[in-house]
């Protein structure tokens, strides 16, 4: 079983689930869920092998939208929104083509439906073998200079490095593996009856505006540009990440 944080009242609002990106932990979504709590329940989920949660020696991103089932079927919650960070938003496209019938919705967050090119799929494999003879602190390291918007304050930026420091490289060198093997899901998207948003840092150098406005534009869904955040804009700009969740979710209630 994943660990999690269970925030907020636990009353007819519709619930949220937020999971995390790569190479973090639940901790990146912590001042986001907590603002959310203010008017809905707000899960955070360590997915497996990151945070607190137990690794195993090879998993798929389906496997982590199985083990996301079964937190919101422990927590009693049948239908959610689910919202994903980067990494988490793949986790949260899977989950959506295996159990469509949870969501009140799909919040994609700095993230793509896109599946990596042949050329980003040897990037994978050579930060997995980079992870499993230097570990994290290297790969940290490697991932830092893009991960924020130049904005970001001293206090974001030690708590980013803090927690990709902590993530274990055997759950890195997998991660790369289950993301270089994830299949496109943007056929998904356009046909997909889930109400979807997507939300994205200004200054995200990763999954920039554009994509995050395609994406939108795919799934017929919402868009919301969070100024002074890069591809950590939960992190970053956790009120006002936790204010167009909301906004989402109410429009579902
Ligand atoms: C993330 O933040 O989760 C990563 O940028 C995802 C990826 O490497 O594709």
């Amino acid at each position: 079983m994943l660990s999690f944080d269970d925030l907020g009242p636990k009353s007819s609002a519709t619930p949220v689930i937020l999971l995390h990106g790569f190479p973090l932990s639940r901790a990146v979504w912590a001042d986001a869920a907590a603002s959310l709590g203010k008017h809905r329940r707000a899960l955070t989920v360590d997915l497996i092998g990151f945070g607190q949660s137990a690794g195993r020696d090879a998993w798929t991103l389906d496997d982590q939208a199985r083990a996301v089932r079964e937190v919101a079927l422990q927590a009693g919650i049948t239908r959610f929104v689910l919202g994903g960070l980067s990494m988490g938003g793949y986790v949260s496209l899977a989950y959506h083509r295996l159990f469509p019938q949870d969501l009140a919705g799909l919040l994609l967050v700095d993230t793509k439906s896109v599946a990596d090119t042949e050329e980003g799929k040897e990037g994978r494999n050579r930060m997995a073998d980079v992870a499993r003879r230097e570990g994290s602190a290297t790969i940290a390291k490697l991932m830092f200079p893009k991960m924020l918007a130049p904005t970001a304050p001293q206090r974001v930026q030690d708590q980013l490095m803090s927690i990709m420091n902590a993530c274990p490289a055997p759950t890195v060198a997998t991660a790369c593996i289950a993301m270089r093997d994830r299949p496109d899901f943007t056929p998904d998207l356009a046909a997909t009856k889930v109400p979807v948003h997507v939300v994205t840092g200004r200054h995200d150098a990763i999954t920039p505006p554009e994509i995050g406005k395609q994406l939108a534009q795919a799934a017929k869904g919402g868009y919301t540009e969070i100024a002074d955040a890069g591809h950590m804009a939960p992190l970053e700009r956790p009120d006002a990440v936790a204010a167009a969740i909301n906004a989402f979710a109410s429009k579902l209630d």
